[in-house]
């Protein structure tokens, strides 16, 4: 076999650990196309600022693209500026790893009052993604209801709830920071629908909202009292249990009237978004289980709050029209490769979020990766690569500059991230985030 070239499209970890497992099979070429300009999708903005060590996880991202039989192309959403049928004339196989970034809603009444969000906008904010609108969060709300036990959940109450000047320190934009330092939040209140026997957040995670500077952690004891199942369940499953005990020692706790206050609830389900011209409260309605069913009591509790924010997980969108699987919710496909009533689609994988689901932590997405393309170079091997012109590499580029013309090639990219750790450096920062598309592009083009 030789000489293949295979198009990724997205630049996460699932895309790059595929063009990864890709050039350790030699002679293929990789191009790795995103609608950003930015690569490494929920690593550069999704994964929380504080968490610098899993941050630094772009570094070996970093290594993969600079190989020199990868390059990576930004700007260029396939779907929109460019069609699957259009990829196939240039690459002998399309691997799609572009997640599932699209939020699940409560369908609840007030869900889209003014001050409720979702938890994307908000981590799209703080991460300084280009889409998001610099202003969308002002922060004037002392009391937020974060919706869901999950670790995003963990995510947003935490960074609402530290202190500005501990993430000083990280790449959070400069106006992000700034709206941080002033915030008016001084209670925020997660609510979980089912018990803590049933909460998605790891005790790592979890363990970090009782350790931050300034903040009481309240837990009331009453909400852990469990049923024999729930017991059953904990004892069998070991974050269960350390997440138990993590809550247990928590809710033994007195306040000590610190400025801010961290409260986890559960059994109280998402009932209504109060307000009129904005967000006034939330509305949530007691649950227990029947059989093992969620059920409503029928009685509700009120909270305050003047910022919701909803965090009950993502939704895949396939992009380019590849199929959807109506009950997984996810890309159809027998290890990687894309089926379409139930026949794969010659030449087209899946990979990541976008194969699996939105779930699993960033090294997960690299034995995903390695299976689609096991399969891929399997399937490549039984057929001749597709006539191609001697100077491919040159004529995608002109064929892309031609549909994108703000399009941000290796060297482009190479530019902006040295321009933005130059930046960081002299702060102690990782790096200065570019947040504005002009920006990008100029320095792109320096
Ligand atoms: C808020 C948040 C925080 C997280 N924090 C952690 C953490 O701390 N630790 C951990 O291990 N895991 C964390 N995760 C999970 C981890 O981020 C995911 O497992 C991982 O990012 C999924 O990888 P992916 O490549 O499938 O998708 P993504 O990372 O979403 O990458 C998809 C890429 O595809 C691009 N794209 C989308 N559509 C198109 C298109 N039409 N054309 C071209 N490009 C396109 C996107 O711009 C993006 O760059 C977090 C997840 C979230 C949501
Ligand atoms: N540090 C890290 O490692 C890290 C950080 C962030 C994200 N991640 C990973 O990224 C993935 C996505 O995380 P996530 O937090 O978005 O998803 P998640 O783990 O699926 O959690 C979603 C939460 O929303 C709740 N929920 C769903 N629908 C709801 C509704 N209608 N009303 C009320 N609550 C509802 C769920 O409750 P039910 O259980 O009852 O459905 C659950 O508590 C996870 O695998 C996560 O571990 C990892």
């Amino acid at each position: 076999m030789s000489g293949l070239r295979v198009a990724v499209i997205g630049s996460g970890p699932a895309g790059v650990y595929a063009a990864a497992a890709l050039t350790r099979a030699g002679n293929v070429e990789v191009d790795v196309l995103d609608r950003l300009p930015a690569p490494y999708g929920l690593v550069r903005y999704g994964v929380a600022p504080d968490h610098v060590k899993m941050k630094s996880v772009d570094v070996a991202l970093r290594r993969i693209l600079e190989d020199p039989a990868v390059r990576f192309l930004g700007n260029v959403e396939v779907g929109t500026d460019i069609t699957r049928d259009e990829l196939t004339t240039y690459y002998d196989a399309v691997v799609f790893a572009t997640g599932a970034a699209v939020d699940r809603r409560l369908g609840v009444p007030g869900e889209d009052l003014p001050g409720s969000f979702s938890a994307t906008e908000f981590v799209a904010w703080y991460s300084g993604h280009p889409d998001a609108e610099l202003d969308l969060f002002t922060l004037q709300a002392t009391h937020a209801v974060v919706i869901g036990v999950g670790n995003v959940a963990v995510d947003v109450a935490r960074v609402l709830t530290k202190k500005a000047d501990v993430l000083a320190g990280t790449d959070v934009p400069g106006h992000v920071l700034d709206v941080l330092a002033a915030s008016a939040v001084t209670e925020v209140t997660m609510l979980g629908r089912r018990g803590p026997a049933y909460a998605r957040f790891t005790t790592k995670e979890l363990r970090e909202l009782g350790e931050i500077a300034g903040s009481d952690i309240i837990v009331d004891p009453a909400d852990l009292e469990l049923s024999e199942q729930e017991e059953a369940d904990v004892a069998a499953d070991r974050t269960l249990r350390a997440n138990l005990e993590v809550l247990r020692d928590w809710s033994t706790r007195t306040p000590e009237g610190r400025p801010r206050r961290l409260r986890i609830k559960f059994w109280l389900r998402p009932a209504e978004v109060l307000g009129s011209a904005a967000v006034s409260g939330f509305r949530a309605e007691r649950t227990r289980l029947e059989n093992g069913k969620l059920v409503g009591t029928g009685s509700v509790v009120d909270f305050p709050a003047q910022l919701v924010l909803r965090s009950v997980g993502y939704r895949v969108v396939p992009p380019a029209n590849l199929p959807l699987d109506p009950d997984t919710g996810t890309v159809p496909h027998d290890g990687g490769r894309v089926l379409r009533d139930g026949t794969p689609m010659p030449g087209m994988y899946v990979a990541g979020w976008l194969k699996r689901g939105p779930t699993g932590i960033i090294g997960t997405n690299k034995k995903d990766a390695n299976e689609t393309v096991r399969h891929l170079l399997a399937d490549l091997a039984e057929r001749a690569p597709i006539e191609q012109a001697e100077d491919h590499h040159d004529a995608v580029e002109a064929w892309l500059r031609e549909r994108c013309p703000d399009l941000v090639d290796q060297e482009g990219w190479e530019a902006i991230d040295a321009h933005e750790r130059e930046r960081g450096e002299p702060h102690g920062r990782p790096r200065v985030k570019v947040v504005d598309r002009d920006h990008f592009i100029e320095l792109s083009r320096r």
